[in-house]
């Protein structure tokens, strides 16, 4: 049987009901498509802990500058949907833009603190983006669980603190960093890396792992120096940032931090991050 595939909100909130209605349990997996094993492990995570699941696919206008890559950003629905299908996801929610955001829509969810900084530097309107749409969909959905994925480590702690803070009762999961071979974090914008530039990119991980091991000051200049040595074109941050308050902190360490970092390589600007755990 074809994957259930629902485009409106009327329709995911009737689908939602009836198995509300059995007694059975919700999670939602929110995506942009172009799925890769990083998403499936999020989706095989959730399947683990509900009896339903509900993906949903939307390329979200908002979270986008006027300058980013929404036109060209990769896109492949009947791939996606396979994929889907194939790790058990129950229904696929496909809004399109008008259904989000209808004519006059005019509210947006910004999170202080953690929706600054770091990425936000350089992407202003990012996170905004991401609440503003992550709370319609949870709110569309009302999903007991909803997943979001460690790669994306300040956008999973934005959306954290928007659940708490708008009394969302959806239990907010993280799925650990799903890496290719050489260590490269899985995006859906590794699509973008010439050949060359493919064999460069997992210089970012391998450089984090590096200085994680002592997160000096030195120690993260030097990994900012060998990442541009490499063939990056620029840095936008390399940080230590403490992991669940994302405040900057210095060694030696007291409470789990977390090393992140973005930077560009030809086209594709890449972000990874990874754990630091305190001196004992
Ligand atoms: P997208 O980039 O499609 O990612 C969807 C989810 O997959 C996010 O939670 C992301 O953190 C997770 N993910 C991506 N790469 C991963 C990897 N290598 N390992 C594990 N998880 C990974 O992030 C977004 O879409 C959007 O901002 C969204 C939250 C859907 C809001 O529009």
């Amino acid at each position: 049987m074809a994957i259930e595939v629902v485009t409106t909100r009327v329709g995911l909130r009737e689908r939602v009901a009836g198995w509300r209605a059995a007694g059975e349990t919700i999670a939602l997996v929110p995506t942009m498509g172009f799925l890769h094993d990083g998403h499936m492990s999020l989706v095989d995570i959730v399947k683990a802990k509900a009896d339903r699941v509900v993906a949903s696919l939307f390329v979200n206008p908002t979270q986008f500058s006027p300058s980013e890559d929404l036109a060209t950003y990769p896109r492949d629905q009947e791939g996606d949907l396979a994929k889907f299908e194939a790790h058990g996801v129950d229904a696929v929610y496909i809004p399109d833009v008008s259904q989000m955001y209808p004519s006059g829509f005019a509210t947006s969810v910004a999170v202080s603190g953690f929706g600054e900084g770091l990425c936000a530097e350089t992407r202003p309107i990012f996170f905004q983006g991401v609440a503003t749409v992550v709370s319609k969909l949870l709110i569309q959905c009302w999903p007991d669980y909803a997943i979001f994925g460690e790669k994306d480590y300040q956008q999973l702690c934005v959306i954290r603190r928007m659940a708490l803070d708008l009394d969302i009762p959806t239990q907010i999961l993280a799925g650990p960093t799903v890496r290719e071979a050489d260590g490269l974090a899985m995006s859906s914008r590794n699509a973008y890396l010439t050949p060359e530039e493919r064999r460069i990119a997992p210089i970012l991980n391998r450089e984090l792992l590096k200085a994680a091991v002592n997160p000096t000051r030195p120690a993260i200049a030097a990994a900012g120096t060998a990442i541009l040595d490499a063939g990056f074109r620029s840095i936008d941050y390399v940080e230590l940032r403490d992991a669940e308050t994302l405040q900057s902190v210095t060694t030696p360490l007291t409470r789990p931090a977390r090393l992140l970092a973005a930077a560009w390589l030809g086209k594709a600007r890449l972000i990874d991050n990874v754990a630091v755990a305190p001196v004992t």
